[in-house]
């Protein structure tokens, strides 16, 4: 299959979701099976369903949309969302455009380096145990190896090694292990190196074992992205301006800052859904990251330069292309297909974008307009779909998507 993506697809909205579907498949965005697939509705079939789950009774499905005009590193990119609020998938696709006028989203992903914790209480000489611990780095280390051999074989592994004292009185350091897990999301691989190792750092620190498993802040496993959009593509400099306040207002104040950071999850998210990502471990990492400096903070700014603005955003991101989801599910087999990325951290970079470019669409509304007279333009049209309709067929509606 040639694959000749153009994410500009202009008048996408006013097609048919199966037109829309043809468009994709010729374009190459999606193989014949995926295809298939999505077009019979994209559900999961309960039998694979209940090997997933437990106590499995039907599945649960959400509007699966599609990100239009995205350019990340130069290339162009369709973003497969899951999200069912009216707007998300629109807005995104709208900033996206404006970006887009000026080269696109810029993005770069740390190594996939996931950390694992191993707690141990009652330490005597804490110091001296975590010092103890470091000496026994390379006997540890392959220990932790040795317990992932699949994992090491792609490359992978543990990296490195720190502990820290948490509290001197009752004993109780950490050890922090590092470890390459390739183009997962990794949980499971480091629960494993934790568990593996955690028997001989208690032998070696003494003391009562605690807890062997992941922190869900991944600081070595951070994204950071960057958009450029002219004032005349957000609606003049006045906005522009308006932009900028509302960024730094979030960056002032924890109550604004909260909704800043969930106007950018709310793009990513949908993304992620659609990818089949551990979205609750997205969550937790990117709300701890916005704390972890002592004050709760945006994930991304918007700042003035000559005639226009700088967006930037950094977070953690624990996602994979590999493992979890991506065989298993057909739908997120297709979604990943659909969005192309070659690896992790591509993936994770494409994620980030979308959250700058929901972000972006949420402050450009709030300070304009406001968000409700766009909002609920959409959200009237979900109104009028009863519960007891067929699917909803929006041939022919209009929403904003790809304007
Ligand atoms: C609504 O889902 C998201 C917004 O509240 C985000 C924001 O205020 O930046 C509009």
């Amino acid at each position: 299959m040639t694959r000749a993506i153009t994410s500009r697809l202009s008048k996408f909205y006013e097609r048919s979701p199966e037109a829309r579907l043809v468009v994709l498949r010729e374009m190459g965005a999606v193989d014949d099976a995926s295809f298939a697939h999505l077009a019979r509705g994209g559900s999961l079939d309960v039998t694979v369903a209940d090997r997933m789950s437990e106590n499995v009774i039907a599945t649960h499905a959400l509007p699966l949309g599609v990100g239009l005009n995205f350019v990340i590193n130069g290339r162009d990119i369709l973003v497969p969302m899951a999200v069912e609020e009216p707007s998300v998938v629109a807005a995104a696709s709208n900033a996206a455009r404006m970006v887009r006028a000026s080269g696109g989203f810029f993005g770069e992903a740390d190594p996939p380096i996931m950390t694992a914790q191993i707690q141990l209480d009652d330490v005597p000489e804490p110091t001296a145990a975590c010092e103890r611990i470091l000496e026994a780095r390379s006997r540890l280390c392959a220990l932790g190896d040795a317990s992932i051999p699949r994992m090491v074989a792609r490359g992978g592994g543990v990296r490195d090694l720190d502990a820290r004292v948490l509290d001197e009185a009752l004993g109780v350091i950490v050890l922090h292990v590092h470890v390459d897990v390739g183009d997962c999301m990794g949980a499971n691989t480091v629960d494993t190196v934790a568990e593996a190792m955690a028997p001989t750092v208690h032998e070696i620190a003494g003391g009562t074992m605690g807890l062997r498993i992941l922190t869900n802040l991944p600081l070595r496993r951070l994204v950071r992205v960057r958009a450029e959009v002219r004032d005349e593509d957000v609606g003049g400099a006045e906005l522009a301006d308006g932009i900028a306040r509302a960024s730094r207002f979030a960056e002032l104040d924890v109550f604004r800052a909260v909704t800043h950071n969930k106007g950018f999850m709310n793009g990513l998210d949908a993304a992620a859904i659609a990818l089949g990502q551990d979205f609750r471990a997205i969550e937790a990492g990117a709300h701890a990251f916005a704390a972890h400096r002592g004050q709760y903070r945006p994930l991304s700014t918007w700042k003035r330069k000559p005639g226009g603005l700088v967006g930037e955003a950094e977070l953690p991101l624990a996602v994979g292309t590999a493992g979890g989801l991506s065989s298993a599910h057909p739908g997120v087999r297709a979604a990943l297909d659909m969005l192309g990325a070659s690896n992790a951290g591509e993936l994770a970079v494409a994620l980030a974008s979308v959250g700058l470019a929901s972000n972006l669409a949420a402050l450009r509304a709030l300070a304009g307009e406001g968000i409700q007279r766009g909002h609920m333009r959409l959200h009237e049209r979900k109104n009028n779909v009863q519960v007891t309709d067929p699917p909803p067929a929006l041939n022919g509606s209009r929403s904003e998507v790809g304007r």
